[in-house]
């Protein structure tokens, strides 16, 4: 049985309703980026007491870290509307000139992934975020003329997993730009048990301190990780996630406990056995495992780099003695604590 893909960027529509289903629904159930909430509070109230829209956000930071719950949030604490929308779905400079002029006041308007806009839908984004007007050009050729056309004064909430990849004009025009970091082992069982509540599942405290360990900081990997290890429990018969239970079934989906799963290991491996520990380019490591390159850089590279395993080099992706340790290799020159096992126990 291949090992469930934890990390899987492909999202059925179940999961989207289970993800749905356990989203926070005010400032108090979002737990965690404490510094962040303090900020955004302050701006909300600032903004409704001048009875103003709240000036434009960006939020960044990898993937399942609450962005675009914290912007369906920040909507509801504004008590105005969201229209929700993406990078890539907006194709032309028209289809965005459409949503703007269909904005309500105040309103916000989210454009998730918004590093994927077209150069000339992005254009049109500028004057809009800055004056709030639309520069429309009428007819062709010398006959052509520019109009402008007053919108209502809106906020833009933009969320991305890469935030390198915005232009700084765009970058500019932010007046609120928050980075979403990944969360502490007590964040993550507070969702946990949150989410557990929702679920109705039981689960006690080693239960959920085991899931938040394995989770690599994420609440979208400790929701699925829960969601998973419910399904082992219930086919056993047990009425609680407990500890044991919860570590039984973390092993079986071979999450290990640093929270690597098998595609994370195999980044590693690879970059060991085929590449001598790095440096070597991502494309190739993709080329190598078979992995789309942009999957690998936005989902497994950040939280390897963050638990210091990978390093960015210019000459491209290194490996770091902690991570051949991890995964039972010696480190290039360390002789003395050789001989290595060949496999060591991950679970
Ligand atoms: N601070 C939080 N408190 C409680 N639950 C959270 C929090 N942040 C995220 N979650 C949960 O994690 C899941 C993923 O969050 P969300 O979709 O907001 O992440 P995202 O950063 O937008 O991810 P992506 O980059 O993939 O779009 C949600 O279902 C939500 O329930
Ligand atoms: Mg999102």
């Amino acid at each position: 049985m291949n090992a469930p893909a934890v990390l899987n960027p492909v999202r059925t529509k179940e999961d989207l309703l289970f993800e749905d289903s356990l989203r926070p629904r005010s400032f108090d159930e979002y737990i965690g980026q404490d510094t962040i909430k303090a900020n955004l509070k302050i701006f909300i109230e600032a903004a409704k007491k001048r009875n103003e829209h709240l000036d434009h956000v960006l939020l960044y930071g990898p993937p399942g870290l609450g962005k675009t719950s914290l912007a369906y949030l920040l909507a509801k604490e504004l008590g105005v509307g969201i229209k929700p929308t993406s990078g890539p779905v907006i194709e032309r400079a028209g289809d965005l000139s459409a949503i703007l002029s269909n904005l309500q006041s105040k309103e916000v308007l989210f454009i998730d992934e918004i590093h994927r806009l077209q150069p000339a839908v992005e254009e049109i984004m500028y004057s809009a975020m800055e004056d709030f007007c639309l520069d429309i050009v009428i007819g062709q050729g010398p006959a052509a003329r520019s109009h402008k056309l007053a919108l209502k004064k809106f906020t833009l909430i933009g969320a991305t997993t890469r935030a390198g990849r915005i232009t700084a004009p765009l970058r500019s025009r932010f007046g609120i730009i928050h980075r979403l970091d990944y969360y502490k082992d007590e964040d993550l069982k507070k969702i946990i048990f949150r989410s557990a509540g929702l679920m109705k599942v039981s689960i006690d405290d080693e239960g959920a301190a085991q899931i938040a360990l394995r989770s690599r900081g994420t609440p979208r990997v400790a929701n699925r990780l829960l969601r998973r290890v419910r399904d082992y429990v219930d086919v056993r018969g047990r009425d609680m996630i407990t500890g044991p239970e919860a570590r039984y079934a973390l092993d079986m989906m071979e999450v290990d406990v640093m929270g690597l799963d098998e595609v994370d290991r195999k980044i590693l491996t690879t970059i060991i056995e085929n590449f001598g520990g790095g440096p070597v380019g991502i494309s190739t490591i993709a080329a190598a495992i078979d992995e789309d390159k942009d999957t690998i850089e936005s989902i497994y590279e950040p939280f390897l780099m963050r638990i210091g395993y990978l390093e960015r080099t210019l000459r491209g992706r290194k490996l770091t003695a902690r991570a051949y340790r991890h995964l039972g290799f010696a480190p290039p020159g360390d002789t003395k604590s050789e001989p290595w096992p060949k496999q060591k126990k991950l679970f």
